[in-house]
């Protein structure tokens, strides 16, 4: 049989460099763990931009349909800025999104200890924390129709439209349902039901699957006060499900909750391809962040983390995933630093390659 591939699409700005280091962690697993990949490797975004002209060219699209999984960096730096809105890099990731219908977007928050003091909130109201954010990710405002920017009488109107349809929040409220199945069993559906008719259906369709999880304890919110009871007591969650445009906004809150978004992986899920591996893109929630690009001052963590969840959700590897998320965990337990988890006063931070290459040692030390 032959090795699963994965196509790794580096993208831009900090996006390069974060995945040479979970290059390597790919090499360790298969030089040590006998779980060999096929990688490929391609261009998104701005890279892609500068080559083809448009931010993800056809024969990346079809490439990426074909592969078991991929990995993306990050999108986007203010050289792109000017470019018109249909070729810009944020462009090249909703096709990948889109195209490859990966609905279910799963954005883990998790506080690890050594890095409780680091985050700007009190240390025990985000100590131990462990939420699952699962986004829809292929519909909502990102999508819907009408959308444009029109002439209306002497001035201009610009449009977006928040569009579900019965079936997408379905099949994103049965991902989220089934991930609390194997967690802490309790689900908060987010969304505006006080004023918006899609979040009325919204409420109404995941309270209508619920019934076929009864053991999971569904709670609704408002996503206004689900943001502030994020940062107000974050521990009271475990999954928490909510549309495209709140859970791209709670998902950074959430993030920032566990001390640096430079920590945080993500997997995009969809329907099950014909080997039974869902259709799957991973990739961290941070940006391209353009102003320490190339500087080697980047934490590849959420990166190597998006990785870990490759073989948890893609490879069926659990194991081989909690090995790798120990390693990490490790190394920071040693007080490994990157400058995004350090203040101005706590010494010398390592580099993007020195946290990769003490993660592969502490890759080593597990066998
Ligand atoms: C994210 C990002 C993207 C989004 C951008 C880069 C298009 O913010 O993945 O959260 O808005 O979905
Ligand atoms: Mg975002």
């Amino acid at each position: 049989m032959s090795n699963p591939s994965i196509l790794i699409l580096p993208g831009d700005g900090i996006g390069p460099e974060v995945m040479a280091e979970v290059r390597k962690v790919i090499d360790w697993f298969g030089a040590k763990r006998d779980l060999a990949f096929d990688v490929s490797e391609d261009l998104v975004g701005g890279a892609a931009y500068d080559k083809h002209g448009v931010p993800l060219a056809d024969e990346t699209m079809a490439k990426a349909q074909e592969v078991d999984a991929v990995l993306l960096g990050a999108v986007g730096g203010p050289k792109y800025d000017v470019l018109d809105f249909s070729v810009k890099p944020e462009r090249g990731l909703l096709r990948l999104r889109k195209e490859m219908d990966l609905f279910a977007n799963l954005r883990p928050a998790q506080c690890f200890d050594a890095l409780a003091d680091f985050s700007s909130l009190k240390k025990d109201i985000v100590a131990g924390l462990d939420i699952m954010i699962v986004r829809e990710l292929t519909s909502g405002i990102y999508f819907g129709e009408p959308r444009g920017i029109f002439e209306e009488g002497n001035e201009r109107v610009g449009i977006n439209t928040q569009r579900y349809t019965e079936s997408e929040i379905e099949r994103a409220a049965r991902a989220a349902f089934e991930l609390a199945m194997k967690r802490n069993k309790k689900l908060c559906s987010m969304e505006k039901a006080n004023v918006m008719e899609s979040g009325i259906l919204w409420r109404e369709v995941v309270t209508r699957v619920g019934q076929d999880y009864p053991e999971v304890e569904l709670s609704h919110m408002y996503a206004d006060n689900g943001a502030m009871q994020l940062v107000r007591a974050p521990k009271q969650f475990d999954v928490i499900v909510t549309d495209n445009l709140f859970g791209d906004i709670l998902s950074d809150c959430a993030a920032m909750l566990t001390g640096s978004l430079g920590m945080l992986p993500s997997a995009s899920l969809g329907a099950p391809m014909a080997n039974g591996r869902p259709k799957a893109m991973y990739e961290p929630v941070h940006g391209s962040a353009p102003d320490i690009a190339g500087q080697g001052k980047a934490n590849p963590i959420a990166c190597i983390l998006s990785f870990a969840m490759a073989l948890r959700y893609s490879f069926d590897q659990g194991d081989e995933a909690t090995r790798l998320e120990a390693a990490i965990e490790k190394v920071l337990a040693d007080g490994v630093r990157t400058a995004d988890l350090m203040g101005p006063d706590d010494g010398t931070p390592v580099s993007t390659s020195e946290m990769g290459d003490k993660i592969i040692e502490a890759l080593d030390a597990s066998l």
